[in-house]
């Protein structure tokens, strides 16, 4: 029995560290961000951006790496209470990891961390007429991601001055899964 649990114990240890990829934070291979992803936390220093009816207020479904490294994302967004997609192009910089796009003025975008398989953590800088604002979010391949990965999507936003407050769990909200692709329903 003991010797059951044992292995029982080390096959939980071995599956779980197999779930945790190194992380990459520069030489990032876009190709590899292709396909599901769930949108966890977002946070702003305007915060306005990212509440209801904010222009950043986006749920992610979906990543299509194209030509020269511009990422195409399939999202959605609550409009008067209904889930709708929205396309969006963000066009490479040919910097690592950057891209930008005329979305909402101007909107330029780079990759802090990912390890692919599990996660992404970026990092964007909007400027319009109103002013300039920053966006980070923190993606997950699943529905959730672990208590450490939130915490160091935390420790990011404190490094770009983004406070707590400033930080939604979108996990708590209706982020349109049931309008995803593969929602069960
Ligand atoms: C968002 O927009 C809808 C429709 O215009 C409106 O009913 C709702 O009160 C708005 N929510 C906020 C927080 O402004």
């Amino acid at each position: 029995m003991k010797l059951l649990l044992l292995s029982l114990g080390l096959a939980l240890l071995c599956s779980h560290t197999e779930e945790i990829a190194d992380p990459v934070t520069s030489n990032f291979d876009l190709s590899k961000l292709s396909g599901d992803w769930y949108s966890i936390y977002l946070a702003s220093d305007n915060k306005k951006k990212i509440e209801e009816n904010g222009s950043m207020r986006f749920f992610l479904e979906r990543i299509y790496v194209l030509e020269h490294s511009s990422l195409y994302f399939k999202l959605h967004t609550i409009v008067n209470g209904q889930c709708i997609e929205v396309p969006f192009i963000c066009d490479s910089t040919g910097k690592d990891g950057e891209c930008s796009s005329d979305y909402d003025g101007h909107t330029l975008a780079h990759i802090l961390e990912t390890d692919y398989v599990g996660y992404l953590i970026y990092h964007a800088e909007n400027s319009n007429n109103e002013g300039k604002s920053q966006i980070m979010e923190l993606y997950g391949r699943e529905p959730d991601v672990s208590t450490e990965l939130k915490e160091k999507f935390v420790e990011y936003c404190r490094d770009h001055g983004i406070v707590m407050e400033n930080i939604i769990d979108l996990t708590r909200i209706n982020r349109c899964l049931q309008a995803r692709d593969n929602a069960l329903v």
